[in-house]
Order: structure tokens, then sequence, then C-alpha cells
């Protein structure tokens, strides 16, 4: 058996959440209750301590953790393990009003007041000072306690700070990046245009709104930067808790398709993944099914960061969130749903923001286990008991992981890239939608793709879809054609290669660094549709004959030299008869590129092609049925999730079903909403 499990403590999987006792240490009988409601709704784990600073340290250097140490003891007595926050995420008054560099500068480089979170400098010498001294007495006090599990490193890590101090470090960064050599960032960055050259690393600022911003190379390395600086602050953190005798895990939680940062960047310094999933359900855009797939892509994003392991879903709403334009409630039935798409795509944990509702401030009417009514016998209490429940049915699965074949493509300095471009439309480059549909596509076929980086291992896939991979990394063109000849199936589409990593035109024709050969083609022109304008494409059949034909929109390229076979040629408009979708066969493998973007569930065959090459198995799903998979050594867990509120039967499915017990031998029922484990040995 796989071994993998997050937490040796834990028989099974964390059922729990944010929990804020500090609010209400003037009222024990409100604690002890919690406590009792807790055990009922099978809650085995909190995180304390997220934004405790001001009671950690209500006066400069008077540090008072003991009311910490009761509640952890208490909680641990009860079987209740702690994660345990480092209260970095907002600071206190004193601090602000004593150092003020320890607040942020906006983007003209003028400060903040005190207040809100996240809003701190993460480079001022004054606050991390501050920080390390919170963070030790933390470690110092609790690291060994047998209730602790991990260390959840601030909250929730956002945003870019202009101030001075980042103004000299980002200097010192890039005069590193560019082997101190101000000519290597003349050239990277393309400077003679608009007589923007530079003499020294002294002369440069971040992108002022107000100041330059049009230099891409820049904006991207500004992005860079900030991804390092507050890569650097969490391991600061990190290291300051190891120093003072800390050994267990950390984590600190990611953001659903967080913009701000990198995270394959972030992600190598932490032990564990952990993200904060916040579905929109039952909005008036989509269907269920939709929003709970863009989830499940979220997912997949952070489980393939540390696959080997499982995840952490570390904040998810009880009932409802408070901060949308509209907060509607998550109707019956639709946490169960929520909460088992986690456990099916590789978390371990179901946990939520927050365990009790806050008497007041900003969010006094958010989603919380326990409402301010203070009962169990709530819908929301109830649905979160029987998840709880149904966790400890399923308790085995903890520590299995995937083993997928497919993958998808997905740089975040690629998507920066895209949106800075001076070139497509604005309002309709939609990179993240294109990743995600072709994750939908695969999912609806009963394939589930991980999702990686241009930098990462590739050696598990068979398959690999890179969706206008415009930038291309330093050795990124020989690794595709390396995969390519070895036997893998990779796919391309419009606006591929375009630049380097310093975003300077690949020459000599698109796909550059040698992609060109690969794919057996060109891209000459790519051109953007109005969206009323209307091309098709022509799918051709083995013989060459057009069979059917499919709507194109947004882009549209015009290829040249193709020697790759053509399964696709364009319908209409200039480039008619010109080859849309190609196949060139390289190697043991073949390289697909789509020269267009149509709806994917148009273009199916091509997704049937590719697993059929790559001896994939696949079984189109009924419309909204999810399905993941999760593997010990021995045995596989089939999850199978409802996304609508129509009941379904899926044919053909045997096996024990872990959360009622009985065996399916067949036809498979599932309510409206409804998620199902079935185990299998392998
Ligand atoms: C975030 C934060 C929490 C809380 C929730 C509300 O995820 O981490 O502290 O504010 O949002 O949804
Ligand atoms: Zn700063």
């Amino acid at each position: 058996m796989t071994t993998n499990k997050l937490f040796p403590q834990i028989n099974g999987l964390l059922h729990g959440g944010d929990y804020n006792p500090e609010q209400w240490l003037d009222s024990p009988d409100i604690l002890e209750k919690d406590i009792k409601l807790m055990k009922q709704a099978n809650i085995n784990c909190v995180t304390l301590g997220v934004f405790s600073w001001s009671v950690h340290e209500p006066v400069e250097g008077q540090i008072n953790l003991d009311w910490l140490s009761d509640i952890m003891d208490n909680l641990y007595s009860n079987g209740i393990y702690t994660i345990l926050a480092t209260p970095t995420g907002a600071r206190p008054a004193w601090l602000d009003a004593k150092y003020p560099s320890a607040m942020r500068c906006d983007d003209k480089g003028v400060r903040n007041h005190h207040g809100v979170r996240h809003n701190h400098c993460m480079q001022s010498p004054e606050f991390r000072e501050k920080v390390n001294i919170i963070d030790t007495a933390l470690a110092k006090r609790f690291a060994g306690h047998p209730g602790l599990l991990m260390w959840h490193i601030s909250n929730e890590l956002s945003g870019y700070c202009y101030c001075d101090t980042c103004r000299k470090k980002f200097q010192e960064w890039l005069a590193d990046r560019y082997d101190h050599d101000i000519d290597k960032l003349n050239k990277a960055w393309w400077t003679t245009f608009w007589s923007h050259r530079f003499n020294s690393f002294d002369q440069i600022d971040p992108p002022y709104s107000n100041g330059e911003n049009c230099v891409l190379g820049l904006n991207l390395d500004w992005k860079r930067f900030s991804t390092w600086s507050a890569t650097d602050f969490m391991r600061f953190e990190i290291d300051t808790l190891r120093a003072a005798g800390a050994t267990e895990p950390t984590t600190t939680n990611f953001m659903e398709m967080f913009y701000d940062y990198d995270y394959w960047y972030m992600s190598k310094f932490i032990d564990v993944i952990s993200w904060d999933n916040y579905p929109e359900m039952h909005n008036s855009w989509q269907s269920d099914a939709h929003q709970l797939l863009e989830r499940s892509f979220n997912h997949a994003l952070f489980r393939s960061m540390k696959k080997d392991q499982p995840f952490m879903m570390m904040e998810s709403a009880p009932g409802l969130v408070n901060w949308r334009p509209y907060n509607k409630y998550r109707r019956p039935g639709v946490h169960k749903l929520i909460s088992m798409q986690a456990i099916a795509t590789g978390s371990d944990t179901v946990q939520y923001f927050q365990i009790r509702k806050s008497r007041g401030s900003s969010e006094q009417w958010h989603g919380a286990v326990i409402d301010h009514i203070g009962t169990n016998d709530t819908r929301i209490f109830k649905e979160v008991a029987a998840l709880g429940s149904d966790l400890k049915n399923i308790s085995e699965v903890a520590g299995s992981i995937s083993n997928n074949k497919v993958a998808i493509l997905f740089d975040w300095d690629n998507r920066w890239a895209i949106d800075d471009a001076w070139a497509l439309s604005n309002e309709t480059k939609n990179f993240d939608k294109t990743c995600m549909s072709i994750y939908n596509e695969f999912m609806s076929l009963g394939v589930e793709p991980d999702i990686i980086s241009s930098d990462m291992d590739w050696d598990d896939y068979k398959i690999i879809c890179a969706p206008m991979l415009y930038v291309l990394h330093d050795g990124i063109g020989a690794k595709i054609s390396d995969f390519v000849n070895a036997g893998g199936q990779f796919m391309a589409t419009y606006f591929t290669g375009y630049v380097n990593k310093d975003l300077l035109a690949n020459l000599g024709g698109f796909p550059g660094d040698g992609l060109s050969d690969v794919f057996g083609l060109r891209s000459e022109e790519i051109d953007t549709l109005y969206p009323e304008d209307k091309n098709s494409i022509q799918i051709l059949d083995k013989l060459g004959r057009a069979s059917h034909s499919v709507e194109v929109y947004d882009y549209q390229e015009m290829l040249r030299d193709v020697s790759a076979d053509v399964l696709a040629k364009f319908g209409d408009d200039y480039i008619a008869g010109l080859p849309a979708i190609t196949r060139n066969s390289y190697g043991d493998g073949n390289a697909y590129y789509v020269a267009c973007r149509t709806n994917q569930s148009d273009i199916e065959f091509l997704y049937r092609e590719m697993l059929d090459k790559a001896s994939i198995d696949y079984k189109k799903l009924p419309s909204n049925i999810e399905k993941h998979s999760r593997f010990t050594d021995d045995c596989r867990y089939d999850f199978y999730l409802n996304c609508s509120k129509s009941p379904v039967t899926i044919p053909n499915i045997y096996g024990l079903e872990l959360i009622t017990g009985k065996q399916i031998d067949g036809d498979l029922s599932m309510d409206g909403y409804d998620a199902i484990v079935i185990k299998n040995s392998l």
C-alpha cells in the first residue's frame, strides 16, 4: 500500500477549518459548546491563530500565548488536532504606528494607511524583525505539541509593494538575473525602442501606474520579482520556525487561479499544497456542472504541484460566502458534492472558513459550521455533520494518489505575457478559459488531466496539450521535440512559440525554437476576429474529403510550409482551403497543431485520436457527471459526481460503494448532486 499520508497522526481524512476562539475568550460557555458541536460535526482538526497577532502580542514585546496553549490542549484532549498559523496576514495597530515601513506602498509608490490584511511590505526589515519575534515565540511554545499537525504560513499571501525598499530589492534582483550587466537587460527588454535604454540598474523603477509600464520585459520581470519577494518572505517565516525548533510540515493557502504570483515557483518551498475553494454555485451565467468543472481544474492544478502526495482543501464555505456581488446559499445536498469533489481530485482534507461565525465586523455574515443561533440543528450544521460521517466511511482513501497520463501545460509567465502583449484582442484572449475548455473535453471522455508547467518533469505523460504557449522558456523547443520523438502526442494551438522567455520575438517563423520542424509548418499571420465575424473549418475524413464543418471564432492563423498531414481546412474568408488542424508524425509520436479557436467538443475527433494513439481507455460520460480516480498500490477508487440536480443512472459500474457499503453491479443510480466512491482491486 502507498504510505504517503499527509499526517500519520490522523487515521483518515481531515475535516475542520479556521477557528477563531480569540474572539470569544470572554465567553467560556461558548468555547465549551464549540468543542461539543465540533465533535457532533465529526470535526477532527482546526486551524488556529490565523489573524491573532494583536491577541498574541497586544503591546509590543508583551507576548502571551497561554490562551492558545489552553485551547490547543483542550482541543487535543477532545481528539481535535491543530494546524497553527503564523499571524502575519494582518498586523496590530501598534506595529504600523511605530514602524510605518511595514505598510505597503501602492502602484504610484504612495504609502497605504494601517488596516485590512496583506497590506504589508514583505521586504521591510522592521516588519521582518517583528515577524521573527512572534514566529519564534510560537514555535518555541508549540513545536512538538502532540496535537500540532502542521504550520500554516501567513494566510493567502498576495499583492505587490512599490515602496523604496522594494524598488531597491527589485534593482538587485534584476542585477542578479542579468549578471550585473545592464546591456544584457537592455537587450532582453529591447529598450532602444522608445529610447528606454538604462545606464545602470539603479535607474530602473517598478512599473508604477503613473510611470514606465510599456516595457513588457520590465512588467514581466516585476511579476517574477514579486513572486520571488513573497516567496522570500514565506521562506523567511519557515526558516524562523525551523530555527526555533519546529519540525512539523508547512503550507500556505493558495487561491483559485491566482494571478499575482507564480505558484509553480512558490510551491517548491512548502511541504504540502493547500488552497481555498469557493465555488460560485447556482449562478446566473453557467450550469452548476460548468462551475464545478472550473473548480475541478483548480483542484487538478494544485494537485499537480506535488502529485505524489495528496493536497489540502484548506478553506471552503459552509453554506455561503459574503464577499460576492450576490451571496447565494448553496442548495441542499451541494455541500457534500463540493466537499467530495475535493477528495475525488486528490485532497485529503475538507476544511472550512469558518467553524463559528464572528459576531461582528466584515465577516459576520459569512457561512460557518456554527451559526449565531449556536445550535446543531441548522441545515448547514446537519449537512456538515453528515459529510463528516461520510468522510469517516471513506477514510481508507487517505494517502491515495492520482495516476494521470494526460496533462495540460499552464505557465504563469505565459499567462501574464499573453495578457500584457499588445496583440490579439484584450476582450478575447481568454488563456485560462482555453486551458479549461481542453480540460473539460478530456473530462467528458472520462479522462482526467493533470496541469503542468513547462519546466517540470513530463515523464509520466503520454499526451500533453499546450494551448497558446506563446512564451517558450529556454530548452522547451527541444523538450517538446524529445517528448514527441519518444512517442508522445503533443497538441499546440494558434499563438504558439512566438517569443522567448524575455518576450523577444522568435525569428525565422513561428512556432520558434525548432518547433516548426516538430509540427511540420509555420504560422505566418494570426488574425483576430470580431465577435460578429464567422469562419468555419471543414473536418476531413481519412480520404481527405470534407466530412462536416465546425465554427471558428476569435482567432485563426494562416499557415505556410505545411508538410504535416492536414486533418481540417478553413472553410471561408481569405484563408479558405488552407490547413486548420494538422498532425505531424515525428519520431515515434505525433505533433498536432490547431490553428484556430473552436469549441473543443466540436473537435472531439482529435481528442479521440490522441487517446487512441496513446492507448488510453476512455468512455464518454453522461452530461453533468464528473469522474475522478485515486490509487493505492492495490486498489482504485473511482469517484462519480452528479453535478446537476437531476437524478442519473450510469450503466456498467461495478465495485463496492464506500459511503453506503453497497455492492454496485451494473447500474449506478445517483440522486441529484450526489457523490459516490467505488472501490476496486487492481
Ligand atoms: C479567505 C480567507 C479567510 C476568509 C475567507 C472568506 O479565503 O483566507 O480568512 O476571509 O476568505 O471567504
Ligand atoms: Zn515594499
